[in-house]
């Protein structure tokens, strides 16, 4: 059957309403744009053609819809008289290529309704398919019809017509099932009536609904199929549209995981991306969002106030308010909070990014810990190394970046700096404040800084009449004062 299948996906029109530079079908909603959702409704449908209709901005529509279903042939259609017009041009498309779809269904969709699900297709395929019809449509029952295409049916309930808004009297005007736009042809009927279609209407455009009256004179089958779920062929049109559609979207992907076995402590606050992988005994606390094509292994913890994009999560790990890019956790690993992980950031099993630490293209292996107030940019850090706090590592010369190495099993010390390239061996360490600027052999202990040097009676001399002069006072007698040592750092600074 699926090889009888063609879907034609109409994206031409202008979306205006959005009030922006990117094109309606493109504007992004649960990790995907609108389009990106259609294609992937009826990419599972696996139809044996695929046509999208492209006209305002295809040269951003057109490349989008080649990249998310390269198999798609693109329709241009320069001036949008109308979705008959569209489909006609479809159609036109499929002929040049040679593909013309001479049996089985055309199944016409739109490009800007973002919670269609293939499911749905598929019964309305299957309904279409049972009734034998020329033209079936995915219809819906609403509470406020204004706008759509109203289904008029004759006294015996066959559907007879589409009547748009504009062309209704008053009385089909009460109607309240609609035309979702969701519409099924037999093939044959569709490539033969797509030209009998006029613009004779009140719009002036050609309707593809139009196809319904002329397949009713042909005495052709016409159903209508309400759907349950209205809001799966909703389109959105503005952004206030698109934000409802985006919370509803949402919830419905919470509810899914939270089936699954997935414990999201509050799902108002809590957004996962349509691309997201979990599994049972994950647990999602407040204000969490996972985004792009992360994954979350069992047991982990994510949250509060977290947002991980394209990240890969491992099991049993914690990740406590942090905001993460393009990076691994490793099972058992603990990350935060107020941790910032950029692309190319690994944690090994059981390692720890701690407090306000910054990491970039950064590997630490099994154990390793980076618990402090650090800069960790461009390094290697091996497994059961433990940095200090405070440690900077100074990748960038301020011409080129470079790598540090700290090797297996290190304990280097705090406020440390590490001026890349420099690499500290296997079970090395460095002295609180060192500035490392050339390699430390294995074993050894780096130590930059000179001995202190205690400059007595500095306060009193160098800050007579202070606090701080007073308290030196008190705490020495003033005997501290008596020695004379010159004040001059022992160390350049
Ligand atoms: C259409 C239907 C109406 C239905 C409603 C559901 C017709 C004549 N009317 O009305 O019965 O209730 O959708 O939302 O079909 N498009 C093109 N090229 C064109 C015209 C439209 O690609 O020349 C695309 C648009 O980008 C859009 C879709 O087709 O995605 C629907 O077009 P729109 O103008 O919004 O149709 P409606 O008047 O809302
Ligand atoms: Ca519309």
């Amino acid at each position: 059957m699926t090889d009888q299948l063609t879907v034609i996906v109409l994206a031409a029109g202008g979306g205006t309403r959005m009030k922006s530079k990117t094109p309606k079908v493109l504007h992004p909603i649960g990790g995907r744009s609108m389009i990106g959702h259609v294609l992937a409704a009826v990419g599972a449908l696996a139809p044996a053609r695929l046509v999208a209709v492209v006209g305002h901005q295809r040269e951003l529509v057109g490349p989008h819809v080649t990249e998310r279903a390269p198999e798609a042939v693109l329709a241009v259609q320069d001036d949008q008289l109308g979705t008959g017009h569209a489909v006609r041009v479809a159609l036109e498309a499929l002929a040049d290529a040679g593909r013309t779809p001479e049996t089985g269904t055309v199944l016409v969709a739109y490009g800007d309704t973002p919670l269609l699900e293939a499911a749905t297709l598929q019964s309305f395929l299957d309904a279409h398919t049972a009734a034998s019809a020329a033209v079936s449509i995915l219809s819906g029952v609403v509470g406020d019809p204004h706008g759509y295409g109203r289904i008029v049916r004759d006294a015996d309930g066959f559907v007879e017509a589409i009547v748009e808004e504009k062309d209704a009297t008053a009385e089909q005007r009460a109607i309240a099932e609609i035309n979702s736009g969701i519409m099924a042809f037999d093939a044959s009927f569709l490539t033969a009536c797509i030209t009998r279609i006029d613009n004779d209407n009140a719009k002036g455009e050609y309707y593809l609904t139009t196809a319904a009256r002329l397949a009713r004179e042909d005495g052709l089958v016409v159903t209508a199929h309400a759907t349950e779920d209205e809001l799966q062929t909703e389109g959105a049109n503005d952004r206030a549209q698109l934000a409802a559609l985006g919370r509803e979207l949402n919830r419905r992907v919470v509810e899914r995981w939270m089936r699954d076995g997935v414990t999201v402590v509050d799902p108002a606050t809590t957004w996962i991306d349509v691309g997201v992988e979990l599994v049972p005994d994950v647990t999602l606390l407040p204000g969490t969002q996972l985004l792009g094509v992360t994954s979350v292994a069992e047991d982990a913890v994510i949250g509060p106030d977290t947002t991980l994009r394209d990240c890969e999560i491992g099991a049993g790990a914690q990740v406590i308010r942090t905001h993460g890019q393009l990076a691994v956790i490793g099972a058992g690993a603990n990350v935060g909070p107020f941790s910032y992980l950029r692309p190319g950031t690994v944690v090994g099993d059981r390692g720890k990014i701690g407090a306000f630490v910054e990491a970039k293209n950064a590997v630490l292996g099994e154990g390793a810990k980076v618990p402090h107030l650090s800069y960790v940019g461009d390094a290697e850090i091996g497994e059961g190394t433990n940095i200090g706090a405070g440690t900077i590592f100074a990748n960038y010369d301020g011409v080129d970046k470079h790598r540090t190495t700290i090797g297996r099993h290190a304990r280097t010390g705090s406020n440390n700096t590490f001026i890349a390239p420099v690499t500290v061996g296997d079970g090395g360490g460095t002295a609180g404040g060192t500035v490392v600027r050339d390699d430390v052999p294995p074993g050894a202990l780096a130590v930059s800084a000179g001995p202190q040097r205690n400059i007595l009676g500095w306060a009193e001399r160098r800050r007579p009449g202070t606090a701080q002069a007073q308290a030196a006072a008190d705490a020495t007698d003033g005997s501290a004062g008596d020695d004379v040592t010159p004040d001059t750092p022992a160390t350049p600074e």
